[in-house]
């Protein structure tokens, strides 16, 4: 098994329960080492050195974070800001991500019938995760299909298609699967 860094960047992670699910299904796997972005840095200092250290030990990069206002949350979105920095992750000399792969794993409050054209988000997942794919390919790194979890707004709010306990229990095998796929294909 090749070795994964699992970029978790998730403001409010005591209070997941998507995210949470998912860390639970994988944080086991000997192979998957998993960063957490918010905890590391409360204040928001981010050690750029170490991260570009830790980019260039692994050849498999999971960002895994909640989708909000269908981007990023913004302590990734600095992160990607600081450490993919120019002569590291491209220009001339900046060969450092080359041919590594990024994958995002990415849970969302709407259900899976929204992100659909004409649908109430009006797009796809893959539709909203272009800069990220964009950012991979810019960085000459290998795009893998996101993994994605849908429908985990509260209950509480009463919208249909929610995800089930048993369902959300099953999305994070299925997590473990492809990640145990992943550092297996590419070893
Ligand atoms: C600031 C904020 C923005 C959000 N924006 C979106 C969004 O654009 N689309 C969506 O489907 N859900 C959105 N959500 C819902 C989160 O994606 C959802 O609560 C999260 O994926 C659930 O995962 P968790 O249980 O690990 O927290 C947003 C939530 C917050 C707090």
């Amino acid at each position: 098994m090749k070795e994964l860094l699992v970029i978790l960047a998730h403001p409010n992670f005591a209070e997941s329960r998507g995210n949470k699910a998912l860390v639970e299904a994988i944080q086991m796997l000997s192979f998957v080492k998993i960063h957490n972005l918010y905890e590391r840095y409360p204040s928001w200092q981010i050690d750029v050195q170490i991260e570009q250290d830790l980019l260039r030990y692994y050849d498999l990069i999971v960002l895994q974070y909640p989708l909000q206002w269908y981007s990023v949350p913004p302590l990734l979105k600095k992160w990607m800001d600081d450490v993919l920095t120019y002569g590291f992750a491209f220009g001339a000399e900046g060969t450092a991500l080359q041919g590594k792969v990024l994958m995002p794993a990415i849970t969302t409050g709407g259900s899976s019938d929204m992100y659909v054209a004409g649908g109430a988000v009006n797009f796809t997942i893959s539709e909203f995760l272009r800069p990220i794919q964009q950012t991979a390919g810019y960085c000459s790194m290998t795009y893998k299909t996101p993994f994605t979890v849908h429908g985990l707004l509260p209950e509480a709010l009463g919208i249909p298609g929610m995800i089930s306990d048993e369902q959300l229990l099953a999305a994070a095998q299925q997590y473990q699967h492809r990640l145990q796929q992943l550092a297996a294909s590419e070893s």
